[in-house]
């Protein structure tokens, strides 16, 4: 079956399966080959997967996307890329409209394109003034050209309508959405209906957390492997606990052994099929799971298997509150292990 897609914004159509590339930036776990990243790409394209995700804090991620399209330049005709715009926190006190074409710039040129396809502006303190305004320079830019979309990443309902009553047309909010993370269906879902804007998911698979690689496993100690599962082994607190957390990986693994699929799979559809989801952003180190994905396309969840994995999620205690708000709050555990300032600092930002 051929890889689904969506028009995610008007005459703007992606696969919904978008290949992320964090799991390929320095330092988010083992370091990965570049020809052979380059190559794992072109599977994923040929496979129907022409959509994919970056951004410019994430190492040396851009360059790459920039050195297949060179290698493949048939094939770059098919793809969308959309990269994040995310200024250092420590700049945006001071940021200026300068800075963020700057950033643009800069990824035109790793990019090696003449117009971004998506750029996903990210925020890092709402105590900060400054991002309806930085919003409105992104939408300049757009009008110049030099965009095609602009989008969000990890903003929470208000904020949004703040933006979106400025007159930005917010194409999609990229968000943290998973059968162990429902926090979009606060709000998010239905002001993305209201708005006509789009959802697009990373978390899906919790980091490989979703997987069979985990399903009876003892609880993990720290080192974890890398960035990806640091994360989502908080979420999975948030969630319960690694007992509940158990319970619906066999749930999903009854479900997939049903369908003849991967509990991964399973738990990709389960987002796709939420109300306002045009993607989910699997992240893909290599090429290994290239067939797991392609399955998703033909899995059709029933209303057991909706059932089951509900009376799961019904026995969650969280995670709760708006998207992204917990990542948030000051020396917060999931705040404190993000790293806010790699990006602008040291490299021209004027
Ligand atoms: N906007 C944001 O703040 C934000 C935050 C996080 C991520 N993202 C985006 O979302 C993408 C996804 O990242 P994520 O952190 O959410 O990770 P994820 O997609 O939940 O998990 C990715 C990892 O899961 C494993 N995996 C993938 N498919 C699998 C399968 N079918 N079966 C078993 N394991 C599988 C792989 O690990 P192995 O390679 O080790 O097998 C892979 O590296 C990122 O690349 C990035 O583009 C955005």
């Amino acid at each position: 079956m051929a890889a689904e897609r969506i028009e995610l914004a008007p005459g703007y159509d992606v696969s919904r399966i978008t290949k992320g590339n964090w799991q390929l930036a320095e330092r988010h776990g083992d370091a990965v080959e570049k020809d052979q990243a380059i190559d794992d790409m072109r599977r994923f394209v040929e496979a129907g997967f022409t959509n994919f995700d970056c951004a410019d804090h994430y190492v040396g991620v851009e360059e790459l996307i920039g050195a297949f399209r060179k290698r493949h330049p048939d094939l770059a005709r098919l793809l969308t890329v959309q990269t994040k715009v995310v200024p250092d926190r420590d700049l945006l006190p001071v940021l200026k409209y300068a800075d963020i074409a700057f950033l643009v710039d800069r990824a035109l040129a790793r990019l090696g394109v003449e117009r971004l396809d998506l750029v996903q502006f990210h925020w890092w303190d709402y105590d900060v003034p400054g991002y309806v305004e930085a919003m409105g320079w992104l939408s300049d830019m757009q009008a110049k050209g030099k965009i095609w979309q602009v989008g969000t990443t990890n903003f929470d309902c208000p904020r949004l309508e703040e933006i979106i009553a400025s007159g930005v047309t917010v194409a999609s909010n990229q968000l943290q959405y998973s059968v162990l993370d429902r926090r979009p269906e606060h709000g998010m879902a239905d002001l993305a209906e209201k708005h006509g804007m789009a959802l697009q998911c990373y978390g899906v698979i919790a980091g490989g957390f979703l997987s069979e690689r985990w399903l009876g496993a003892a609880e993990p100690e720290p080192p974890l492997a890398n960035r990806s599962l640091v994360k989502y082994r908080l979420i999975i607190d948030e969630f319960g606990s690694w007992s509940l957390f158990q319970d619906m990986l066999r749930t999903l693994a009854a479900i997939g052994a049903k369908h003849g699929v991967s509990l991964s799979a399973v738990a990709t559809r389960y987002v796709l099929d939420k109300p306002q989801v045009a993607t989910a952003i699997v992240g893909a180190r290599t090429a290994a799971h290239l067939a797991d994905l392609v399955a998703v396309a033909s899995l059709d969840l029933d209303d057991a298997d909706k059932a089951a994995i509900a009376t799961v999620v019904a026995k969650a205690s969280g995670p709760e509150g708006d998207c992204y708000s917990l990542e948030r709050v000051p020396g917060g555990r999931h705040s404190s292990i993000m790293w806010t300032n790699q990006n602008t600092k040291g490299v021209g930002a004027r």
